[in-house]
């Protein structure tokens, strides 16, 4: 993975005990590892760290997690326009391991006035960037400025465009500011869809039941759509825009030009 000199900076971690450590040696440490010692590393080098759950598949990050710790914090952005199937399952898995999982919402004086002017399904006409900036990136961003790290579920096989060099963990170019570094963990980045799927039937982990109606990548409603069998999974994902670059900005890191 190429690293910048910014990258190698010495991050200082402020617990009860000072911590160093240079994010290339730890990018080394965890090269090819499995995600329960990457999720392990993370939760043991910061208390303040945070698990992005997209309210899919990704539950085995949390399911891994309470195995490692239980101490685990858990948020979802709530966009205000996620399946029906997907608020029940929120509530599934909150219930199933007794955790809190934070939601967060858009900015009410921004969502309105952009509701107000474009409607609610701008995004079919000009592209998804502007919706998902005001219901994703802005409440991720607050969210991140909280915390020293964060956890996602990404994999590599989800998209051939964005998610291929993917590391294990990686500073956070996109949601790091001038005085202070995002550290990010992409514990299941190696794992394929087939892996995660294994993991929830052996552990009876609970799933999304819009799994059971062909979705498999699953975001918000109106830009969510099941697949048919062997196509991609990205395919149900903003299915009217172009293949490539289907990022919503979580991710931005990912994009390169
Ligand atoms: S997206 O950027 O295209 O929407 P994707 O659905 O592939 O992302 O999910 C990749 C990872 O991003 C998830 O495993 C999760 O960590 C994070 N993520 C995506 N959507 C959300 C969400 N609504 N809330 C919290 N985290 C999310
Ligand atoms: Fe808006 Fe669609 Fe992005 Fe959700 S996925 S925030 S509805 S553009």
């Amino acid at each position: 993975m190429a690293m910048t000199l910014s990258d190698s900076i010495q991050l200082i971690k402020t617990n009860k005990t000072m911590t160093s450590f240079n994010i290339q040696s730890l990018q080394s440490e965890l090269a090819d590892k499995n995600p329960r010692t990457i999720l392990k590393k993370a939760l043991e080098q910061f208390d303040n760290i945070a698990i992005s759950f997209s309210g899919a598949e990704d539950v085995v990050l949390i399911d891994m997690a309470l195995k490692i710790s239980n101490n685990v914090s858990v948020f979802s952005l709530d966009t205000g326009r996620l399946h029906p199937e997907t608020y029940r399952y929120i509530e599934k898995v909150r219930k199933h391991y007794q955790i809190d999982i934070e939601l967060l919402t858009p900015d009410r004086d921004v969502l309105d006035a952009f509701v107000k002017s474009k409607g609610l399904f701008s995004f079919y006409d000009d592209g998804h960037q502007q919706c998902c900036g005001i219901r994703k990136v802005e409440p991720l961003q607050r969210k991140l400025t909280q915390v020293d790290a964060w956890i996602t579920g990404q994999r590599k096989d989800q998209s051939l465009d964005t998610r291929q060099d993917i590391p294990e963990v990686q500073i956070d170019s996109a949601f790091s500011g001038a005085d202070r570094t995002l550290v990010k963990f992409n514990p299941l980045l190696n794992w394929s869809s087939a892996q995660v799927w294994d993991y929830i039937e052996a552990h009876q982990v609970p799933y999304n039941e819009l799994h059971e109606k062909g979705y498999i990548s699953i975001g918000c409603e109106p830009c969510t759509r099941a697949v048919l069998p062997n196509q991609h999974e990205r395919v149900g994902r903003w299915w009217w825009e172009s293949g490539s670059k289907k990022e919503c900005g979580l991710h931005a890191a990912n994009l390169k030009d």
